[in-house]
């Protein structure tokens, strides 16, 4: 996802302005997820990839971009508190739903696609293709925020290689 991309779309925007709104998602702002990346920048890229997919599959991207936002909606350091990783995996969607059920009302759907993000680690399976997508599409979040702050030092790197190469 752009940096904001988001914004511009006025659907996206409608479908999830009223949890965007409320005191728990804004507090996400306050948690770093993936070493460059607050939790909140995490949960709408993971939101508004997903619904794209989920637009072009003719799939419902409604579901997909409300429970996408709130599937990590949890208030806690995950590389900080003493769970081990497969804890956090197994812990952190039932918090994220449980957090979730207190701002929102959610479908079936909803609950699943909150409760089985992580289905590659933990034993539940997804019941529908949207949770897949979510599920996925955070994976792939995950690696790239991780990655494209190295990847423009790197370049940041290069530029300047070339440049105390020229004055020579
Ligand atoms: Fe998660
Ligand atoms: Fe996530």
């Amino acid at each position: 996802m752009q940096k904001d991309e988001w914004k511009n779309d006025s659907e996206y925007r409608e479908i999830v302005s009223d949890l965007m709104a409320t005191d728990m998602v804004k507090k996400l702002a306050n948690y770093t997820q993936h070493h460059h990346s607050t939790r909140l920048e995490h949960s709408i890229a993971v939101s508004f990839d997903s619904y794209k997919i989920a637009k072009r599959r003719g799939l419902d991207y409604r579901a997909v971009a409300r429970a996408g936002l709130l599937h990590d909606l949890f208030f806690y350091d995950w590389r900080t508190t003493k769970f081990d990783l497969g804890s956090h995996a197994f812990i952190h969607p039932r918090v994220a739903l449980r957090n979730a059920e207190r701002i929102t009302q959610l479908s079936p759907m909803e609950k699943d696609i909150i409760l089985k993000h992580m289905w590659g680690l933990t034993l539940a399976r997804p019941k529908y293709e949207e949770s897949v997508i979510v599920s996925l599409v955070d994976d792939y979040e995950a690696v790239h925020e991780f990655v494209s702050p190295l990847k423009s030092k790197f370049e940041a790197l290069k530029k300047q290689v070339k440049r105390t190469t020229a004055v020579k």
